[in-house]
């Protein structure tokens, strides 16, 4: 695996594999088994896989966590050459915002919406930093998971809108035994917070076992899900949502192949997010 830190010598890492297909796994490191499995994925698909460890900045909203957003570069190196990564691109700040840096790209009307409320400019920093990223690696395939749902969404109507041409692969969210979705914040979590956050997949298992039932009404769920979540004193709910999966608009009714139903919780100071999908993100 080649170690780049620096644009040029990704270029030089990736001009040396022209013609093979490229897939691209972006990621801000801490990696857990939910990184691990689009890494896996791109390298069953693809003839070279390019990692991207950055911890971007410009998508931390200020008060957020992005000084102690948890970094370990020796264990993340190790974990992507035991997967047989090819290549690991490790940039600076100043590599990726060279200063002065002006250009940003909002995804007007799927970045306020959800997590877009009470994390402002997030999506914002995401969808520039996965464009920027897109530009250097040029895969053909690049892979994000659904555990970031509105992420995907938001970087699927970039791709379309920007003429891209990059296939998107959206993987089912990797939990812990206990039904917990894997979260590099989860290493935030104290014992009860965590046991307390159980009540997220436990809510969701449920509605989506109700949505299999035939049940279609949203008020329902969200009241079934908000009260399981509720019985957890330790959690404050930020949303729970029924949505469209094409705008991300509130829907009455469950559309089966066109619903996202999301939860965003507070527990302390980690926030914690989780959702179940009725209908399909890649592209
Ligand atoms: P990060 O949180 O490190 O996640 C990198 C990728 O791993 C994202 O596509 C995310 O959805 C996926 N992922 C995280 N937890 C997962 C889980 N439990 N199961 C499956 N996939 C999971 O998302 C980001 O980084 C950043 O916003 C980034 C896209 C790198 C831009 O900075």
């Amino acid at each position: 695996m080649r170690t780049c830190r620096t644009v040029a010598s990704l270029r030089r890492a990736l001009a040396a594999r022209a013609g093979d297909r490229v897939g691209f796994v972006p990621t801000m490191g801490c990696l857990h088994e939910g990184h691990l499995s689009l890494v896996r994925a791109s390298r069953r698909e693809n003839d070279v896989t390019v990692v991207s460890v950055y911890v971007n900045p410009s998508q931390f909203a200020p008060g957020e966590d992005l000084d102690r957003y948890p970094r370990d570069e020796r264990r993340d190196a190790a974990l992507l050459r035991r997967e047989g990564a090819d290549v690991l691109f490790l940039p600076a700040d100043a590599e990726m915002y060279p200063a002065p840096y002006r250009t940003w790209v909002d995804v007007a009307g799927l970045d306020g919406k959800l997590c877009g409320r009470s994390r402002p400019g997030h999506f914002r920093g995401v969808a520039t930093v996965v464009l920027k990223l897109l530009n250097l690696v040029r895969p053909q395939r690049a892979y994000f998971g659904q555990k970031d749902a509105q992420q995907a969404l938001v970087i699927r109507q970039m791709v379309r809108d920007l003429h891209l041409g990059v296939r998107l692969r959206v993987l089912p969210i990797v939990r812990d035994a206990d039904g917990l979705a894997l979260s590099s914040r989860n290493a935030y979590l104290s014992a009860e917070e965590r046991r307390a956050a159980l009540a997220l997949p436990k809510a969701l298992r449920r509605a989506q076992a109700r949505v299999a039932a035939g049940e279609r009404d949203a008020r329902a769920l969200r009241a079934a899900m908000a009260a399981e979540i509720g019985r957890e004193p330790l959690l404050q709910v930020d949303y729970i949502a029924v949505v469209r999966l094409d705008n991300l608009e509130d829907t009455a009714a469950v559309e089966p192949g066109n619903t996202l139903v999301a939860v965003a919780v507070r527990a302390g100071r980690t926030r914690l997010i989780d959702n179940f999908l009725c209908g399909e993100i890649s592209c």
